[in-house]
Formats: C-alpha cells, sequence, structure tokens
C-alpha cells in the first residue's frame, strides 16, 4: 500500500474512533448522523487529495489526484445538501459545528508524524 494512502486510513481511523467518543449517535443511529459523519469524511478526503494533486511528483498522479479532490468535494457537498434538506439548516449547522469541534480536538491530540496528511 502507498504509504500516504496508509497514512490517511490510520487518520481516519484515529478520527472515528475519536468521534465515536464524543456522544452517541455519531457515526450511526439517525440518518444526521450518519450524513454528518459521511459529510465529514468526504470534506477530509477531499482535502487529503488537493494535498496530493499539488504535491505528488508525478504529474499523471496528480491529475488523477486532482479528479478526485473534486468527487470528493462534490459527495461532501452531498451529504451536507441532504442534511439541510431533511433536518433543516438551523439544526444542522449545528451539529455540523459540534463535529468540526470535536473533530479539532481529536486532531490537537493526535502524535504528528512525518507521513501524516492532517
Ligand atoms: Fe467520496
Amino acid at each position: 500500500m502507498n504509504p500516504t494512502v496508509a497514512a490517511a486510513s490510520v487518520i481516519a481511523a484515529a478520527l472515528a474512533v475519536g468521534l465515536a467518543a464524543i456522544g452517541p449517535g455519531v457515526g450511526q443511529g439517525t440518518l444526521l448522523e450518519k450524513l454528518l459523519t459521511c459529510a465529514l469524511i468526504e470534506a477530509r478526503s477531499c482535502e487529503r487529495f488537493r494535498l496530493l494533486s499539488l504535491n505528488c511528483s508525478d504529474e499523471d498522479l496528480r491529475g488523477w489526484y486532482h479528479k478526485f479532490m473534486v468527487a470528493e468535494a462534490e459527495h461532501y457537498r452531498m451529504f451536507l445538501d441532504l442534511a439541510n434538506q431533511y433536518f433543516g439548516k438551523d439544526k444542522t449547522r449545528f451539529r455540523w459545528q459540534e463535529y468540526l469541534t470535536a473533530e479539532a480536538e481529536i486532531m490537537k491530540n493526535l502524535e504528528t508524524r512525518g507521513d501524516r496528511m492532517h
């Protein structure tokens, strides 16, 4: 496995575990929780692909990563749009902010390593 992909997988796993610790329903349970968890995963995937698209030494791969970045951005927006549609903008915005706050705390406590992108 590509070391960058492996590092991203480790981070994703740490994030999933960390978010699960902030309360019931994260990543499971209600549709809102599922949609927001998916939105967060897609948003961070988008960011990782952006970094790869800008910094990969292989020109062909840069283009490939760029396409994935765009796709992941669309997925991120789709999940948030669905949350807004089914649960309203205020409720979605409030819970989304809770996710972002929790994520920021998780990231503060992650060990800094050279093979991580996030
Ligand atoms: Fe995606």
